[in-house]
């Protein structure tokens, strides 16, 4: 459940209408409940209590440093993906050892970088990389943990942009290979590599393809005699946008549990949406509204730079007015919901059965805690919207909206066109 309820047809947040943050903060901006952080994390770590996991919060769905701190500062752990979410890490106090790293094209800087926060553990996806870890180890002396990560090539039924555990993806190393690495463990002074890696997607409603990728997982180490001490098994547990029932954390570990209880490992969860998706919306105002032959149409001041989702998977997100007319299903028509953005693309909601609503109206869109500010961009030179994280009755303004000034930030004009 998620801390964002109506009350007497107002939108709260926590303890807080949304419309009274909204007259201290311009729109669009993002406002990430605090509470429901906290509560989807622990409901995680309280449904896998029985193998005490280390859940590294994965940073690509929100790397805002309050958010990430608030997770850090109640136990979590992280999952990085480069050397720019490192640093977001560090400034969050996060301990090095709670801390692994994924990605297919970490360079040597950002690999340098890690080795020498002490992180847990690489998440190694070539035999290139895994080289390249190697000499940087070695030139600093050092040891340095590595999980493998494997492409299980199992199907999770999910949009194929985000499908990462099937053959054909660039992500991870098939069976063999990862059989012929582990063989050949002692090319690899400065590596210990007793860690297995998976990730088969994103936004997977079903345990199924899970508990699938685990089993050729335990077949492969079995069959081929490998011990491992970290087994970590990724991210991708789906959450509500609109119809989907996903598994709940309970019934999640309840599945997964009993596959790897009894190889005595280390395991490894990184949840990103299933912790910070619900946690936070985008609030945006009616800037116009028009009607044309063919539509009706909301013109509102958030737009696909801001939540790009919609305009790049066809991504679902509710959208509902932050005070709710009371006559509202009297007068609900049917709107598309779009950007100011010039693009045909940009849209937030299509064909949405709406209450009527105008100029100047708020409207949340829901379920846009995890890839939206980080997906956020400057297209069409808009500067990107404030972060607000709500806690009880207060909030606090977590990154500042852009500015026109931010926007060139940087840029110069050379002499010769002066
Ligand atoms: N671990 C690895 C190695 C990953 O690549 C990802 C996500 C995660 C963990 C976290 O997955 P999650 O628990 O959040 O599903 N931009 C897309 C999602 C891309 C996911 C990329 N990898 C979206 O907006 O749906």
């Amino acid at each position: 459940m998620h801390k964002f309820t109506f009350r007497d047809n107002e939108l709260y947040c926590e303890d807080i209408k949304v419309s009274d943050i909204a007259k201290k903060v311009p729109t669009p901006f993002y406002l990430y409940s605090y509470g429901t952080l906290i509560d989807h994390y622990r409901k995680l770590k309280t449904a896998f209590s029985a193998i005490n996991p280390l859940i590294c919060f994965s940073m690509k769905s929100n790397s805002n440093i309050a958010v990430v701190r608030a997770l850090v500062k109640n136990g979590a752990g992280l999952d990085v993906v480069s050397g720019g979410e490192l640093y977001r890490a560090r400034l969050a106090g996060v301990d090095p050892r709670k801390v692994v790293y994924a990605g297919v094209g970490k360079k040597r800087e950002e690999i340098i970088e890690a080795i020498d926060f002490g992180i847990l553990f690489f998440n190694a996806e070539s035999e290139d990389e895994l080289e390249e870890i190697q000499r940087c180890a070695e030139k600093y002396g050092r040891k340095v943990n590595v999980a493998i990560r494997i492409n299980p090539d199992v199907i999770p039924k999910t949009h194929h942009y985000i499908t990462t555990g099937k053959g054909e993806t660039k992500f991870g190393l098939d069976f063999e290979t990862a059989h012929k690495i582990f063989n050949m463990r002692w090319r690899y002074p400065n590596l210990r590599i007793k860690g297995v890696h998976i990730h088969i997607g994103s936004q997977i409603t079903d345990a199924l393809p899970f508990q699938e990728a685990i089993r050729k997982v335990i077949d492969f180490l079995n069959s081929k005699r490998i011990e491992i001490e970290y087994f970590n098994i990724g991210g991708g547990l789906g959450i509500i946008y609109s119809v989907e029932n996903p598994q709940t954390a309970k019934s999640f570990a309840r599945k997964i549990i009993p596959l790897i209880k009894k190889m005595g490992v280390k395991v490894i969860l990184e949840p990103g949406r299933f912790i910070s998706g619900n946690s936070g919306i985008l609030v945006t105002r009616v800037i116009y509204t028009k009607r044309t032959p063919r539509k009706k149409f909301v013109i509102v001041d958030g737009g696909m730079s801001d939540l790009i989702r919609p305009s790049l998977y066809e991504a679902y997100h509710k959208i509902v007015p932050v005070k709710v007319p009371h006559n509202s299903s009297d007068t609900a028509e049917r709107v598309d919901v779009v950007g100011p953005i010039c693009e045909s693309g940009d849209f937030l909601g299509k064909d949405r059965l709406m209450p009527q609503v105008g100029r100047g109206d708020l409207l949340a869109v829901m379920g846009a805690g995890a890839y939206g500010f980080v997906m956020s961009s400057n297209y069409n030179s808009r500067p990107r919207p404030s972060e607000v994280m709500a806690m009880g009755k207060k909030f606090y303004i977590v990154r500042r909206h852009e500015t026109y000034k931010d926007l060139v930030r940087g840029e110069t004009i050379p002499k010769v066109l002066r």
